[in-house]
């Protein structure tokens, strides 16, 4: 490419979804926050840097031309309603998702989802490609977009790629089963730098780079012969966090408490167990149910004082898995308040909704207990939301093992969602935890957040990036 072919972009974050997500609303067209961990953790990184973002605007069929949103230029990457379907229902939530995630549902493996998995990953490569400035800084995110660092690398050499992964990386013996798994490695190794969340994620990457490249790997850094020549490409641990001053500073504004007030008088002033998760499988949202409705059958816990609110927040609700859980969930829910709610007092507020982050916070200062009980997570950002929302320095996490999170918040009340008796057991002793021992974990844990928001995170990854190896 010639220097006059280059765009004016320094740097780009490249992800499936823009921030934004259009939505059809009764006096027209309109935009809304997308949901997800990766949205929460990347906006305040744009908001502080003038920069691009390319990704897909949430809806079928329709070219949506670049616009500013919240001083970042969108790039709105247009897919067909059979991409929508192969590419991102299918190859990207059908098959990479639950492979990724310990195969917790059954992955589907087709060829021609790959195929438009490769097609699409094209098209943002090349809307990229379009928009770089010489020697940009370009930021790729998460398991949609794999095969994006080489196809970019290919097309502009001159680039700093970087890459993301805010999924699990899954152990040798369970990526095997992916029949484009050479590809998907290749791909990725096109970046400088590949970041997972957790140490597992990036050994996990790293043998099987070794067993299904040859390549050959000098501790973090991966030797390899392209048409540059040698290059390396370093893979490590950046583990993802929130914008906790923002979480702090709703969780003292007058009105944000003024509504967890009124959320508590809601449910009949009584102790609040809270869940929040997007609908997904992943997430434990049963077995959660499950520990709670048996705590209700043993009589350790009474309707009269206890309420188990649930946020689940629509999810790929066309991929069938999503359906099904869908209607276990529901089912479960229903089946408990049937038996236990009194005619004033319900078991389980169910709330099938996405809030806004104020409604969120002030959920999280309602919340006695906060229950993460997620069967596989790359990291967990409710979590870390809970604790940075404690400015009480009080309340109670139960946090699964299964979580990036529970990495660096070892002060909570860490559960293996499996054992439903443990996490009956995890769940009554975060109901008792006398108040010193409360206090006590709850500042261990605001600490470690404090000192590792998404600031740092962004910061640490980019550094690295910019630095290679020396
Ligand atoms: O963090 C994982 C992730 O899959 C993001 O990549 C994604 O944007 C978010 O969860 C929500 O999922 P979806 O974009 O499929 O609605």
């Amino acid at each position: 490419m010639d220097s006059g072919n280059y765009g004016k972009y320094d740097f780009i974050v490249v992800s499936n979804r823009l921030p934004v997500d259009r939505v059809a609303e009764d006096d027209g067209e309109g935009w809304r926050r997308s949901p997800g961990g990766l949205v929460t953790a990347l906006a305040p990184v744009m908001s502080s840097s003038e920069g691009a973002w390319v990704g897909w605007h949430g809806a079928p069929d329709e070219t949506v031309e670049p616009f500013e949103h919240d001083d970042t230029h969108l790039v709105p990457v247009p897919l067909s309603e059979e991409e929508v379907e192969f590419y991102y229902e299918g190859f990207s939530n059908a098959t990479l998702w639950p492979l990724y995630h310990d195969v917790i549902a059954p992955p589907e493996f087709h060829r021609n989802w790959w195929d438009a998995y490769k097609a699409v990953n094209r098209r943002f490569a090349e809307a990229t490609a379009a928009i770089a400035a010489e020697g940009a800084t370009v930021w790729v995110q998460d398991y949609q977009l794999q095969l994006v660092p080489r196809l970019l690398r290919h097309l502009r050499p001159d680039l700093r790629i970087g890459f993301f992964n805010h999924i699990p990386f899954p152990p040798v013996e369970i990526f095997a089963q992916l029949p484009w798994r050479r590809q998907v490695l290749e791909g990725l190794l096109g970046a400088d730098l590949v970041g997972f969340q957790r140490a597992s994620d990036t050994s996990n990457f790293l043998r099987a780079v070794r067993r299904y490249t040859g390549s050959l790997i000098k501790q973090h850094f991966v030797e390899l012969h392209d048409e540059a020549g040698r290059r390396e490409c370093r893979a490590d641990t950046f583990p993802i966090s929130i914008d906790v001053a923002r979480i702090n500073e709703l969780a003292r504004r007058p009105d944000v408490v003024e509504r967890s007030r009124q959320i508590r008088e809601e449910v009949g002033d009584r102790t609040i167990l809270l869940g929040v998760d997007r609908l997904d499988y992943t997430k434990g949202i049963g077995h959660r149910i499950k520990a709670y409705g048996e705590l209700l059958e043993d009589g350790k816990l009474q309707v009269e004082d206890t309420v188990l609110i649930q946020v689940a927040s629509p999810s790929r609700e066309r991929v069938e898995s999503y359906r099904l859980l869908r209607d276990d969930i529901e089912a479960s829910v229903g089946r408990i308040n049937g038996t236990f709610d009194t005619l004033g007092k319900t078991a389980i507020r169910y709330l099938h909704h996405s809030y806004p982050t104020e409604e969120m916070v002030a959920l999280y200062l309602a919340a006695d207990v906060m229950l993460v009980t997620a069967l596989r997570d790359g990291m967990n950002l409710v979590a870390k939301e809970y604790v940075a929302a404690r400015t009480g320095v009080d309340g109670a996490l139960v946090l699964s093992e299964f979580t990036g999170a529970s990495d660096h918040l070892r002060q909570a009340i860490l559960v293996n969602p499996h054992d439903i008796d443990g996490l009956k057991e995890r769940i009554l002793q975060a109901l008792n935890l006398p108040k010193g021992e409360a206090t006590r974990r709850m500042r261990a844990m605001r600490r470690q957040i404090l000192q590792n928001d998404v600031e740092h995170w962004s910061q640490t990854f980019l550094h690295a990036l910019a630095a290679g190896r020396g």
